[in-house]
Formats: C-alpha cells, structure tokens, sequence
C-alpha cells in the first residue's frame, strides 16, 4: 500500500508511506531553492517516488491537507497565493490596499472548510494530480489539524496520549487537544481560527519590522535581552487567554494587530518581545495543561507551527502534571504531508511512524560526489577516517561544512547537512556569523552532543525522547564557559541528542569531541548561505563552499580544504585570538 501525503501550501512538501512506514519525505523549497515555497510540490512528489523506486501508477492512495476557503482560493488562483508569499517575505511592498487586503485575508483563512470548498479543492487538486500521472489514485482531504495531531501522535512512541496542536490556523481552527488511544485520534476540543496564539505572535513578529511565519524564532531569541517585567505589569497577557482548553480573546483576527500596535510604543522591542514570548509560554502550558485534564492522560504529544518555540516546549517538560512529552521534529505546515499519509494508511492497515533517522530526502553516494567534484574543478582527498581529519580541524579553530547521508526532513540541520564548530570558541561562532550564517547578534548556535552529555551537562535533563532539536534545556552553570558558543544569554540551548551506540561518522565525530575537548559536543548549524533553504545535492554544498568562507568541507568520504584562508588559533576556554 503506497499513500503519497501531500501539502501545497506554506512550506509545501510531500511524504510517501510504503506499507505503513515512511520511506522519504521532503520539502519543495529544497528543490525550488525559494525558501517555505508554496508552490504545488512537484519536485518533491517525484523525489519520493524516485527514492522508493515508484512508478506514479503505483501510488493507491494520495491525502491532501487542508480545504478551507482560502485554501481553495489559493488552489484555483494561485497568483493570489504568490502574491501573499512575495508580500510576507517583503519581496514586494505591499501597495495601496495593503490594509484592505491583509484584512480580508484574514477574515477569509478563518472561514472553516465546507462542502463547496471541499469540492472545489478536489477539483483543483485532481487537476494537479492528472498532470503528474496520478489521476488513478484515490484522493483524500485531510483536516489542517488532525494531519498535525496523527503525525505527532504517530511519532510520538506513546501507546496512549493527550494531543495538542498549535498554530496559526488552518481549516477554521487554530489549536485542538484530542486523545489517542488504540490506533485512533478523537477530538476533544478546539479554538476557532479568530482566536489563535499563531497568529499573535505572527503580528507580533510583523510589528517588530520582521517577517511573519519565518522570523518567530528571533522573536523568541530577542526576548532573552530583555529586563524580566512581572507578569502582572504584563499587558500583553489579558489579550490571549485559555478557558477549558480553548483559546479566547477580546480581539481577534487583525483586530489583533491594531491593539498590540498600541500598546508597543511604549516598549523598546526587546521588552516587546519578552511581553509577547510570555504569552506563548502561558498560553502553552495552559493549554498543555487542560489537554492532560481533558483527555485524562499524562503523556503528551506536541504539533503545529507555534511549539517551534523551544522555550515554551522547555517550559511543557517541565510541568509536573504531565509525565512525558513528545514534540513533532516538523511541526509547522511543512510537517503535514506525514500526518496525512499517516491518517490515510492507519485506516487501512498498521502504521509505524519511526522518525528516529529524520534522514529521509535524497542520498548520494560518492560516485554522485566525485562527479559533482569534477564538474567543480576541486580536488579533494579520500580519506577512511573522516571523523578524525574533521575533529582535528575543528580543534584547531576551523569551521566545516558537513554532508553525509540523506537529507534531513523538518527545519533543523541534524548531522547530515550542517555547519560544524567547536562549541566553547566564540570567536570562531562570530568568525561563522561573519563569514557564513550572517543571523542577527542575538540568535545562538545550536549543539549537537551525545546522549550521555545530557545527563552531565544540562540541569534539567529529563532523557531524551526529544533528540531533534525541539526543546531548550538549562545549562549547568560550571559546564556554560565549555558551550560559550552555543547557548543563550540566559544560560539555555536546544541540543541535538545522538546516541552513543549509533554507528555513524557524525557519532564518532562527536566521540572524538569529546576526547579532544572534554565535552562530546559541537556547533551545529544548518549548511546554507543566509536566506536560502538547506542545501540538497552536492552541487549545492560545493557551491555554498566556494561562496563561503568555511575552512573545510567534508562531502561523503572526501574533504577538502581551503588553502591557506584559516587563520592558525591559539584556544582558551570562551575565546580566540588569531
Ligand atoms: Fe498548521
């Protein structure tokens, strides 16, 4: 049974289920090289059936998210689509109408979907469908939030467990709480689309000159900056409030924007945004709390675009009346392409969601490498023992581009197309800013680190059902100086885990880290130039190589090196000097 999940909106993707189990899913901007492409995914459906080695014709069954009137509008207009896209990303300025336009625009995502809609998306769709050889198949609309809630579920590894998604909106919801037991999700309760945590904090991120479902994560790093201010001078708070598991506010939609509008003069920006991450982290663990309450189950699983805040999945872990929790890896738009191939295919037989190797877009293997060399004109070096050629460059203070195995799936740089530094050199992180990532002075790195640093290193480990990079966790004080370069202003990060046993060369790397500078920990960061989408194919990252200024690339079972562009580093803990 192949089920072809697809999403054609905001981050379009598609993921292919092959009896039951993922066997490739990606994102269309990795493709398009546009970033959070919201194009129909064409290139990614062929991926996937070109990974799984699929005919078009051998797909049995294909679910599409979402079939709400702006939805559909989009699938039958889809100038309409671009122009929003090119609007959000500032790419064009706005026009007379802006106000206008981004008011009916609101007003119309809201609408929930109804049958008129849901034909007319079906029509649009089988449209697309016919043009890609899959006319055959059985089309399926799945609701917004039950493909965010089945992924997460799915995923999750809980028998039994309460599910909360949170996000903007889709299909006429913003957040829903449902419980999952025995292979089966039931709905418990839901927020209308006009009352949506998402969507403040996209006005929020608007309002500080950003750009709306892209930059939330500055957003949540900038408010680190700021002087706490007590919840109750919190003015922000009485907008966005839970009642029984359900959002409620006294503005909503773009009313919204207008009344935090007028209450942010009063706010340098870092204080605005401290205000506004506040009420994501309340608003979350309310929420968190009631879904545990509703359904009356202690385990927790976490979906949509709003718990990329890793600050308030932190604050989720913590609470003591949940045991576990377990956030989606691709949680925002870009991650329902599984949760609908999943809904699809439980109803037909089992389904075994692993996503424990989230290396789920194309490989290639170093006869793909080599050929992408020559074409290049680079020379590079063969070696058996990467890891170690790598760990001594890195020793030394270099920064290394890193591309093995299959491309990640979700918006995190997992060991298989990062950027990799020592972890305590902040020199070498400013060096990386400069030279490479160009993100504003506030945002931090990331570490990658062995599972059992977790332990050892971060105050509140509580084990590591969340390896992926969805979650901040405290740094313990005596360890900070040794993870300058990779932590918060307020002593927080957000780790990837890698197991010990796992028998990779990112793995050994990181065991190599360990033994050259006491911590098995390294800066981990996604391999592309600032602004672009993740790197795919090794064209890609030989390019992102030569308009960079990183030291070294190591691409399969090759490195190569930059002549002569390092600068030869004296280290000590928490600094450089060339
Ligand atoms: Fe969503």
């Amino acid at each position: 049974m192949n089920v072809l999940g697809l999403w054609d909106g905001h981050d379009a993707g598609a993921a292919l289920l092959v009896d039951g189990r993922v066997r490739c899913a990606v994102n269309e901007e990795r493709f398009t090289r546009r970033k959070l492409e919201v194009q129909f995914p064409s290139q990614s459906i062929a991926t996937c059936l070109a990974m799984a080695g699929l005919e078009p014709r051998h797909v049995d069954i294909v679910a599409a998210s979402t079939s709400d009137p702006a939805k559909t509008l989009g699938r039958w207009w889809p100038a309409s689509r671009e122009r929003h896209y090119a609007v959000r990303r500032r790419k064009v300025r706005p026009g007379v109408l802006a106000t206008l336009t981004r008011v009916a625009k609101y007003r119309i995502t809201e609408w929930p979907p109804g049958r008129l809609s849901g034909a007319l998306s079906r029509i649009a769709l089988r449209r697309e469908l016919a043009r890609h050889g899959l006319a055959h198949a059985a089309l399926q609309l799945v609701d917004h939030h039950q493909a965010h809630a089945a992924g997460a579920a799915w995923a999750s590894g809980f028998d039994a467990c309460a599910v909360l998604t949170i996000d903007g909106l889709g299909d006429g919801l913003s957040t829903t709480i449902s419980a999952f037991r025995n292979g089966t999700i039931e709905r418990v309760t839901a927020s209308p689309a006009r009352s949506s945590l998402g969507v403040f904090f996209e006005h929020v991120t608007s309002l500080l000159n950003m750009r709306e479902l892209e930059d939330e994560g500055k957003v949540m790093a900038l408010a680190d900056y700021a002087a706490p201010i007590p919840d109750s001078e919190n003015p922000l708070l009485a907008l966005v409030e839970v009642r029984d598991g359900v959002i409620w506010t006294a503005r909503p939609g773009h009313a919204l924007k207008r009344t935090l509008a007028a209450i942010q003069w009063q706010y340098a920006n870092e204080q605005f945004a401290y205000l506004a991450q506040r009420v994501v982290e309340r608003v979350t663990c309310a929420l968190a709390r009631d879904a545990v309450k509703l359904t009356g189950l202690p385990q927790l699983a976490l979906s949509g675009g709003v718990v990329s805040n890793v600050k308030a999945t932190r604050h989720v872990r913590l609470l003591r009346e949940i045991d576990d929790v377990y956030v989606f890896p691709h949680m925002g738009d870009g991650g329902l392409p599984i949760g609908a191939a999943t809904l699809a295919a439980a109803a037909v037989g089992p389904v075994q969601l692993d996503l424990s190797d989230l290396a789920l877009g194309p490989a290639y293997d170093d006869d793909a490498i080599r050929a992408a060399l020559q074409r290049a004109g680079l020379e590079a070096t063969r070696t058996t023992e990467l890891s170690a050629r790598v760990a001594d460059l890195l020793e030394s203070g270099r920064i290394v581009l890193w591309f093995q195995g299959g491309m990640e799936y979700g918006p995190r740089a997992l060991g298989h197309r990062s950027v990799l530094a020592r972890p305590d050199l902040v020199g070498v992180r400013d060096r990386l800013n400069l030279v490479l990532k160009r993100r504003v002075w506030y945002q931090p790195f990331c570490p990658s680190m062995l599972e059992s640093e977790g332990p050892r290193l971060l105050a509140d480990w509580t084990g590591s059902r969340n390896r992926d990079m969805t979650m901040a966790y405290e740094v313990l004080p005596n360890h900070r100086e040794r993870l300058a370069g990779v932590i918060s202003v307020d002593g927080t990060c957000r780790p990837q885990f890698v197991a010990d046993a796992e028998r990779s060369d990112f793995a050994a790397l990181l065991h190599q880290a360990r033994r050259r500078w006491g911590v098995g920990v390294v800066l981990n960061t996604s391999m592309n130039i600032h602004g672009e989408p993740l790197v795919c194919s090794p064209d890609e990252a030989l390019d992102v190589f030569r308009r960079s200024g990183a030291d070294a690339l190591a691409i399969g079972s090759y490195y190569i090196e930059r002549a002569g562009c390092a600068p030869a580093l004296a280290i000590a803990h928490g600094t450089t000097h060339s």
